[in-house]
């Protein structure tokens, strides 16, 4: 084979075959192609796009070029969660206990943030304690003992894709359906998922600033999933304005805290039930998708998703009495409210630059090597649609600086009061 005859047959619309795009794939990543040849086929693939066949292949070759995470040792449908990130996300804090909670075991391995937040890892780590160093088998032989464990990316997953991002950020051919679905779902693949639920973000948050373009890439993703014999579900949810009222990282567990404890922002809440439900019932419990999200909510207000989430606190080494005292995380020196300058409605919070002023107090990385603040970030009072008043309080900022100047300003840049503003919906479509 040829590597040029393949860019040529990709560029005049005729579809590779299964071997072919594994051969190129495993060339690929073991150098014997090289960047200048791989970035034209990136561009033909751009421009003429894959077919359902072509993109399954694509995905499972990837797979392929590295580690995949057995976990063949733990009994049931292993289940995992994507989101395609957005600003305040502490979902996957509250759906690895809770959906343990109803039997599923759930076996996650999640990433630390480069961007406004910390990633999951980050955040867990606002516990005293805890940590996500497991080997494979004491991370297969938890799964098995408390039904959850999360731990850091270890292993060489996925090498073909890390190459080929890399590569896609330089030749301006990241933005392409066909190669974003491929890489989001090599990865789940190769962490060892036999089903998937995807919460593809939408807004000015989000990678996808649509509904439309969102839907886009769910629709893709289902698709692969099916493709390739996993059974995968998505839903588009909002990412217009953060989720929940929290954003940084021992305030992130602290909302997660909140809604296993059955209080949680009503936001959070119905994506969590949402998403639970479906991983849920792609492991097979409740008759539907209702019945399952019946159980998973039971469990947010008897105390058991509580109960797991202290035993995998626990297990990993962790302080379980964080459930009760929030004091014994992180906390940050000064507390400043920000007040409405006026009556109104709540018209703009704007997720991605309320993002920007968590990471200037230090919640989140710049750089790689950037050291994460985990005790500050901003917590809001008030979500798009609500009422306020003059003087009363739009949200608290949480810092271990007394002045700054800087982060108020951003944080004015994101807020719109007017005289009329309706709530957002927070879920756009569900695609099974
Ligand atoms: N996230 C990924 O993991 N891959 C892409 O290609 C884009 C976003
Ligand atoms: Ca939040």
């Amino acid at each position: 084979m040829r590597m040029v005859d393949l860019i040529h047959k990709k560029q005049h619309q005729k579809e590779l075959s299964t071997e072919e795009i594994q051969w190129m794939i495993e060339q690929y990543t073991n150098n014997e192609i090289p960047d200048y040849q791989m970035s034209a086929m990136l561009m033909a693939i751009y421009f003429e796009d894959m077919t359902d066949a072509e993109r399954g292949a694509l995905t499972m070759s990837m797979v392929k070029s590295g580690d995949e995470i057995d976990l063949s040792q733990i009994k049931g449908v292993k289940v995992d969660k994507h989101s395609t990130g957005g600003v305040g996300d502490t979902t996957t804090l509250i759906l690895a206990p809770l959906v343990a909670s109803v039997g599923v075991p759930i076996a996650k391995m999640s990433g630390r943030g480069l961007g406004h937040t910390g990633g999951t890892i980050d955040k867990l780590e606002a516990i005293p304690g805890f940590h996500v160093e497991l080997s494979q088998e004491e991370f297969v032989k938890q799964v098995n003992e408390h039904k959850v464990a999360v731990i850091g990316q270890s292993g060489n997953l996925t090498p073909a894709d890390k190459k080929l991002y890399a590569l896609r950020d330089v030749t301006s051919t990241v933005d392409s359906i066909p190669l974003i679905a491929s890489s989001i779902m090599s990865k789940k693949i190769a962490a060892g998922a036999d089903a998937i639920v995807l919460d593809v973000k939408t807004g000015a948050g989000a990678f996808m600033k649509t509904p439309e373009d969102a839907r886009n890439l769910a629709d893709a993703m289902v698709k692969i999933g099916n493709h390739v014999g996993r059974n995968t579900m998505a839903v588009i949810s909002d990412m217009s304005q953060p989720l929940g009222f929290a954003i940084g990282n021992a305030l992130e567990v602290q909302e997660a805290i909140d809604t296993l404890k059955g209080h949680g922002p009503a936001d959070v809440v119905d994506l969590c039930l949402t998403l639970g439900s479906q991983m849920a019932h792609l492991a097979g419990v409740g008759k539907d998708l209702d019945e399952a999200r019946d159980l998973l909510e039971a469990n947010l207000h008897n105390g058991k998703a509580l109960e797991v989430f202290k035993t995998f606190v626990a297990a990993q080494g962790g302080n379980p009495d964080v459930a009760d005292d929030p004091d014994l995380m992180p906390k940050a020196a000064y507390q400043t409210e920000v007040l409405a300058h006026k009556d109104g409605y709540v018209a703009e919070l704007v997720a991605d630059q309320l993002g920007v002023a968590s990471m200037m107090l230090g919640a989140g990385r710049a750089t790689k090597e950037s050291e994460i603040d985990l005790a500050v970030g901003l917590v809001l009072h008030k979500k798009v649609g609500d009422k306020v008043s003059k003087g009363e309080a739009l949200l608290t900022i949480h810092s271990n600086q007394q002045e700054i100047p800087d982060v108020e300003e951003k944080i004015w840049e994101c807020i719109t009061i007017a005289d009329e503003a309706k709530p957002l919906p927070l879920i756009y479509d569900i695609l099974a």
